[in-house]
């Protein structure tokens, strides 16, 4: 099978080292990639976003299935713009149909949506600029912290948990008077704060039935200890301790079979990953988040813990057959530590020589932000490269891992030497 895989992160990194371990695959092309990917398949320079130049891509190559990786083409309709032509209909694309991707493209669809599907999740309203003043009194009588989120996609700075009921109302205004994303938080949503320890769980599912990845726990903040910016991700691990069969059960009865049960009713085309972003609320699971995509860099971890043939299940979601396969997990341990850029996740240096990736023979290499000039590696995003390793034990898996972190050499590296150590 020709595969075409979209995006150019860490998480597309690890999605072409695992797609390529298929003997379903037999060809792989990236599009638009990065230097880590061109090691499994040809990298096409093409914006994940450009729909038309796929689609000369996979008409020129003769593409039988796309794996989509980032959510902003899935959220502009990707799966839907195959499905009505023609030439594309046969495809088969890995991802959901527009409407589906609205769990993570609408703060205020997923949250209508768990609402009505009785999922677990933080108490809320939604505000625009009709009920502005309505939303301005909300605030004001409201437990703190207070939770904003801006209803559409905002590269990952949409939310604003606020201590005081001042900087509520100014965040709020600026979301929805001064337009600060734009269309994106003309509505805003307003939510309680929990207070809990988070995780994540991933199905991928055809609609109708479903199958459950490794689960993963990220660490967003750029310090360690959890202080600090949020960023795309700093770390993750895989499997998370607390996150035992009990825990597991609750997940499944009160938020994935519900959340199945809702997209069938809705008759939601979802052939793809549906990643849970929870709160565990003393030993209560509360939803945070939908995703319509994998994480990164919790795929660095979910991937190489996933034993079954991932094109196999790919194909299954298409004819049928997910609910005759397994999806096996390895017993191993996986983490992995995110290297970044001096100054991220604000304004960061690019363009950095990178030294010593081939001397890691016991870790898994992902690159992110890399690029290749006259055969020499460069840093050329915030998020650099991701070192995952695997081991009997996290300790073990952390220690790997933090040790071929501290081996690759490049100006302003910064990593956080404390990923997971709170379950060490
Ligand atoms: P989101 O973009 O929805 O994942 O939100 C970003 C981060 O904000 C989450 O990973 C949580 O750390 C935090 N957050 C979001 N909603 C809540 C909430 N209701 N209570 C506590 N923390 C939250
Ligand atoms: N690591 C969080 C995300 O991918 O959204």
């Amino acid at each position: 099978m020709k595969i075409l895989l979209l995006g150019s992160g860490g998480r597309e990194h690890a999605l072409a080292w695992k797609i390529t371990q298929s003997p379903l695959c037999t060809t792989l092309f990236i599009a638009p990639g990065n230097p880590g990917t061109a090691l499994f398949g040809s990298n096409v320079s093409l914006s994940v976003n450009d729909f038309e130049g796929i689609k000369k891509l996979c008409l020129q190559e003769e593409i039988q299935m796309v794996v989509v990786g980032p959510e902003e083409p899935l959220v502009r309709g990707i799966y839907d713009f195959f499905q009505q032509d023609t030439a594309l209909q046969d495809i088969q694309v890995i991802g959901p149909s527009q409407k589906g991707a609205q769990l993570e493209g609408s703060k205020a669809f997923a949250k209508e949506f768990m609402q009505k599907n009785n999922i677990p999740t933080a108490s809320y309203r939604e505000f625009n600029q009709d009920n502005f003043e309505e939303g301005l009194a909300y605030i004001r009588q409201h437990a703190l912290p207070i939770v904003l989120k801006a209803d559409g996609l905002a590269a990952g700075k949409g939310v604003v948990i606020s201590e005081t009921h001042e900087d509520a109302l100014f965040h709020f205004t600026e979301m929805i008077q001064d337009k600060k994303f734009g269309e994106a938080s003309a509505t805003v949503v307003i939510e309680a704060f929990l207070t809990g320890i988070e995780c994540s769980v991933f199905v991928l599912t055809d609609g109708k039935n479903y199958c459950l990845l490794p689960s993963a726990k990220d660490y967003k903040r750029i310090g360690e200890g959890d202080t600090g910016l949020n960023t795309g991700g700093m770390g993750a691990i895989s499997p998370v301790p607390f996150m035992d069969e009990t825990f597991l059960e609750k997940v499944k009865q009160q938020i994935i079979l519900p959340t199945m049960k809702g997209i069938e009713q809705d008759n939601i085309i979802y052939k793809g990953f549906i990643f849970i972003g929870l709160i565990k609320v003393n030993n209560d699971p509360f939803v945070i988040e939908y995703n319509c995509r994998l994480g990164d860099p919790e795929t660095e971890v979910i991937l190489p813990r996933l034993e079954s043939d991932l094109v196999e299940l790919f194909a299954a979601l298409h004819n049928g057959k997910l609910k005759d396969l397994d999806c096996v997990h390895s017993p191993l341990h996986a983490a992995t530590m995110m290297l970044v850029s001096k100054g991220y996740p604000e304004d960061y240096e690019k363009g950095k020589l990178i030294t010593h990736t081939n001397d890691i023979t016991d870790s898994l290499v992902f690159h992110a932000g890399t690029v290749l000039k006259d055969n020499q590696l460069y840093t050329n995003g915030g998020r650099v490269i991701a070192v995952t390793s695997l081991a009997n034990s996290l300790s073990e898996a952390l220690a790997c891992s933090a040790k071929n972190a501290a081996t690759i050499q490049y100006e302003g590296k910064y990593y956080r030497k404390d990923i997971g150590w709170e379950f060490d």
